[in-house]
């Protein structure tokens, strides 16, 4: 019975190695994290993957209003300023194309993912309320309460639905073009009292 402490020496080498060689590969700034070159492919996999089902794991707890309706226009509607100003950027809207930065991963164009990937409400919801670790996906939810969320997921929902001319005049109405609202102060179409100066 001498070879299972042999066997077992050899594999505490074999560990030890591969610590050695982690650490080595860690500080000696070999690895190109470079926005401009890709991961190679299984990384990327393996990277999507563990999104997807983390999205999935961590959206089952959220619970859809009673009275959230994907569809609702006017619902979506009251959130597209909020579309425009910071999301519009990197995801590009119904006829507006995203600004050329290059993002890695890619900030993919919603309608199309959406339709991909098969997000249900409460998963877009999680994504947008939370946003996604190490990508430009940013988190909404210490800026805008689950109300403000819920309508851009509506938002989002009806992305596929809304024609370049439609997306526009929206951006055309007073409460948009005003401006949003800055820290403190409310928006355009909220009473006047709310103000703090
Ligand atoms: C600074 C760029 C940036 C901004 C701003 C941004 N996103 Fe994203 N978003 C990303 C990137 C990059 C991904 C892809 C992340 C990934 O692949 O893991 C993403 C992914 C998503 C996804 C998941 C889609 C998918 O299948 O990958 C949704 C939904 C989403 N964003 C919605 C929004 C909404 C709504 C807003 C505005 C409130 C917004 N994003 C603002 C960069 C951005």
């Amino acid at each position: 019975m001498k070879t299972v402490p042999r066997v077992l020496g050899k594999l505490a080498l074999i560990v030890v190695g591969l610590l050695l060689v982690g650490t080595l590969f860690v500080y000696s700034g070999f690895y190109d994290v470079a926005a401009t070159t890709r991961h190679a492919k299984p990384v990327e996999q393996i990277l999507r993957v563990v999104m997807m089902r983390s999205v999935v794991a961590h959206a089952r707890n959220i619970k859809v209003p009673a009275n959230f309706d994907p569809q609702n226009r006017a619902l979506a509607e009251g959130a597209a300023g909020h579309y425009e100003l910071m999301c519009r950027t990197c995801h590009g809207a119904p006829g507006k194309k995203p600004e050329p930065w290059q993002l890695y991963p890619a900030a993919p164009d919603l309608a199309d993912a959406l339709r991909t990937m098969q997000w249900s409400d409460s998963e877009v919801f999680w994504i947008i309320k939370n946003g996604i670790k190490d990508t430009g996906m940013s988190a909404f939810g210490g800026s805008h309460d689950d109300e403000e969320l819920w309508a851009l997921t509506a938002f989002v929902r009806q992305m596929e639905t809304t024609t370049p001319d439609r997306y526009r005049a929206l951006m055309e109405r007073p409460a948009i073009k005003e401006g949003p609202a800055r820290e403190g102060q409310p928006h355009a179409s909220e009473p006047a009292q709310a103000h703090k100066h």
